[in-house]
């Protein structure tokens, strides 16, 4: 069990403390400025603002990171906790200054925002009650369990107008950050490859534990390396198709998955590549690009990257970019009006991906995403904005416990 609380900093990364600024919605139901709270002033723009009222769903150990931040954030508070487990519930709620709820609808009526950090197959539900509720949401990947669950929740926080964030965390990588920002600017000319290989050995938890129950995690596709993914399509654009091997070690249920052998062709031209276990006798992370000018990759773990600027150069560390914050950006979306980067549109783009993975390993053949919208480019990924300046003053974590 203890390699399984161990991987999180891994996929989160390191975050910096936020900005202030806070709901200017009102809205009916779930949300809006509450009564009775003296409102705080943004130095710079003068705009009256509280902090946002948050609930956690599942106060499991990444359920407890995303409480912590948004308690000690001074532009948020978090106000309740749920979770059917009255001990872990109970315990981070009183850390927050929460009150606890076992079923997250008594949540609803009180908070401007949640925090899906639930078991990934009560993702669909949880998300679609909170947006019909009016909340904004937070939803840690993957969203849902196919790219059909993925639809549905995007379609939920589309009619109700609220905002959402997919929990993508490793994009915040200082490394992937710096490396997409080198595509950007043309650092590797036209992008020929982009390739991921993420190999663990995490223990197997418990056998009633649902990360061991592909039918409610998804294996290690949807539970850990549909980051890979993600960041994979926020550096080349969207997928246009797919060949895909899986294995699963030990278990026959449908989409099991232990293994993954990944090829993705990228619309604007680029070809992808994963390989992905959490079985492995040899666990070894790493990441790159090389494109027709240059080439860049991350150092074993991903705390260093590489240049190289043109094919047989020597290549040279890079002064890595700031990391990003995903649960700031989620506050700049709600409080600020930013572009979002990674919503649950484009969650449902990487879950269609997904989705032909599993066809494909299914079938043995390729698989062609079937789309409806225009092709996201590389060119066309919304680029990450930095966290909106802080306002004066910080709320001191000593004072919200
Ligand atoms: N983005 C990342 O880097 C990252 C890292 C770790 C976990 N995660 C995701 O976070 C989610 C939670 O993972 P975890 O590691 O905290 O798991 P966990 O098993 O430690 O915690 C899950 C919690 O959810 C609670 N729960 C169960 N059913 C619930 C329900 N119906 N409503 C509310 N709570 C319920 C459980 O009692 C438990 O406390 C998963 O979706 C996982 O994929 C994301």
């Amino acid at each position: 069990m203890t390699k399984w609380l161990g991987w999180s900093w891994v996929l989160w990364g390191r975050f910096g403390t936020s900005s202030v600024k806070v709901a200017d919605r009102v809205r009916a139901g779930c949300g809006g400025l509450h009564a009775g709270e003296p409102a705080a002033r943004i130095g710079d723009k003068g705009i009256d603002m509280q902090p946002l009222r948050i609930g956690v769903i599942g106060a499991g150990e990444n359920g407890t990171g995303h409480a912590e931040y948004f308690a000690d954030s001074p532009r948020s508070r978090v106000v309740a906790v749920a979770d059917p487990d009255a001990t872990r519930g109970g315990a981070l709620a009183d850390r927050c200054g929460a009150r606890w709820v076992d079923d997250f609808r008594g949540l609803l009526d009180d908070v401007d925002a949640v925090v899906v950090s639930s078991p990934n197959a009560q993702h669909r539900a949880q998300v679609i009650a909170s947006a019909g509720a009016g909340c904004h949401v937070y939803c840690e990947k993957p969203i849902g369990l196919d790219a059909g669950d993925a639809e549905a929740m995007a379609a939920a926080v589309r009619r109700a107008g609220v905002r959402s964030t997919v929990g993508f965390s490793v994009r915040n990588n200082a490394n992937i950050q710096t490396l997409h920002r080198l595509s950007r600017e043309g650092a590797f000319g036209e992008l020929i490859s982009v390739w991921s290989r993420r190999l663990m050995f995490v223990d197997r938890p418990d056998a009633d534990h649902w990360r061991a129950d592909p039918k409610q995690s998804g294996g290690l596709l949807l539970e850990i390396n549909i980051h890979e993914l993600d960041w994979m399509m926020m550096v080349a654009g969207e997928v246009r198709s797919v060949y895909a091997q899986t294995r699963a070690d030990d278990d026959t249920a449908h989409r099991a998955n232990d293994h993954l052998w990944i090829m993705l062709n990228f619309a604007a031209g680029a070809v992808g590549q994963h390989e992905g276990s959490w079985r492995s006798a040899t666990p070894n992370f790493f990441r790159g690009v090389h494109g027709t000018r240059g080439g860049a990759q991350t150092d074993e773990w991903g705390n260093g990257l590489h240049f190289a600027a043109a094919p047989g150069e020597d290549r040279s560390s890079v002064e890595l970019d700031p990391s990003f914050d995903l649960r700031a950006h989620f506050l700049d979306c709600v409080q600020h009006d930013a572009a979002p980067v990674c919503d649950l549109e484009w969650g449902v783009k990487v879950m269609r991906v997904a989705d032909a993975v599993f066809e494909s390993a299914r079938t043995g053949q390729p698989v062609t995403l079937r789309r409806t919208e225009p092709v996201v480019r590389p060119t066309d990924v919304p680029v990450p904005t930095r966290s909106l300046p802080a306002a004066a003053g910080t709320k001191s974590k000593a004072a919200r416990v």
